[in-house]
């Protein structure tokens, strides 16, 4: 029996890591969100700010973790850029809490981060390529990354990229369904031509987190989808996909929509290490695509 704490579950990845986790017979599960969850389905929930060590200690103390999977972060990059005490806070000196909890009781801790650390001027990336970050919020999860490849538990980097799927009930989007919701209601989108990413189905990141805790292997890993695009490219395939109006996407470049935070412009993410050492097999864009069909979207 593997006791799994997971944090930020009221979040993306966090919500398809707890619907896997809480059914696995092998694997006793601790959920921990901000406040109160969020999620409709059942498992064990606490609640733990991940920026109070307090609560972080309490909870390892009570439940004592093999492994830790990391979700919890200031994850909107504009914001992180204007709020930086807030994005430091939640996005490094929470890690550093996380680390002495975790070595207290020799827990693996499964941390994730983001392709926002490179500066997408030679993407896809390895593993060992060279960070970059352009952005404050890729300056922190550098920073984090740093951190943690000191600590004295085992670790694991999980680099992740655009990630998206269907969420249940907490009120927030990511790439595709702001696409199809806008495209549905017949509202025009300005969309990115010269921003390429890996992106990557939430299921598949899970699934790709939850080999690494049962593994035990360490390191850092590229968890990404397995087709290369632009963001307006992926738009029109989801345009396609759910056939929705695909003139309401108005194609444009970066400096036009001239975002607070910087963003890498050829960013992507090899998963070839994953695939070989973790057996990771990522759904395409379109089978992605179909299973959020047969969930629901439509
Ligand atoms: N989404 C992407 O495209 C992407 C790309 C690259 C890397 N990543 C990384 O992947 C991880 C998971 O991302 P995601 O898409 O699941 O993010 P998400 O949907 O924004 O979820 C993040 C969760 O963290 C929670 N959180 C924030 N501050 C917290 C705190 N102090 N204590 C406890 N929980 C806190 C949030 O709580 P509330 O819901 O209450 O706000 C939210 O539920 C993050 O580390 C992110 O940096 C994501």
């Amino acid at each position: 029996m593997k006791k799994i704490l997971v944090t930020g579950v009221n979040g993306l990845l966090g919500q398809k890591l707890v619907e896997r986790l809480a059914v696995m017979p092998d694997v006793q599960l601790l959920a921990t969100g901000k406040g109160i969850k969020r999620h409709p389905d059942q498992f064990q929930y606490a609640s733990m700010d991940v920026t109070v060590p307090q609560e972080v200690d309490a909870i390892f103390d009570w439940f004592r973790p093999d492994v830790l999977i990391h979700t919890a972060a200031m994850t909107q990059v504009d914001d992180c850029e204007q709020q930086q005490a807030a994005c430091y806070a939640q996005n490094v000196t929470a890690v550093e809490s996380l680390m002495r909890a975790a070595e207290r009781f020799q827990t693996h801790f499964i941390h994730l981060s983001t392709d926002f650390i490179f500066d997408g001027e030679a993407g896809p990336y390895k593993e060992e390529d060279t960070p970059n970050p352009l952005s404050y919020y890729g300056y922190c999860k550098l920073e984090a990354e740093k951190k943690l490849m000191q600590c004295t538990s085992p670790w694991t980097i999980v680099r992740t990229i655009l990630v998206f799927g269907l969420l249940k009930d907490t009120g927030r989007s990511n790439i595709v369904l702001w696409v199809k919701s806008n495209l549905l209601q017949k509202k025009p989108i300005r969309v990115v031509t010269d921003q390429f990413r890996t992106p990557t189905l939430a299921e598949d990141l899970a699934d790709g987190c939850i080999r690494l805790a049962l593994s035990g292997k360490q390191g850092i890993y590229h968890i990404a989808g397995p087709d290369f695009m632009s963001i307006y490219e992926l738009a029109c395939r989801v345009a396609e996909f759910f056939h929705l109006p695909k003139q309401l996407i108005q194609p444009v470049d970066s400096a036009t929509i001239n975002q607070p935070a910087k963003r890498p412009p050829r960013s992507g993410l090899c998963i070839d290490k994953a695939i070989q050492e973790l057996g990771y097999a990522p759904h395409t864009f379109e089978q992605a695509l179909r299973l959020m069909q047969e969930q629901g979207m439509g």
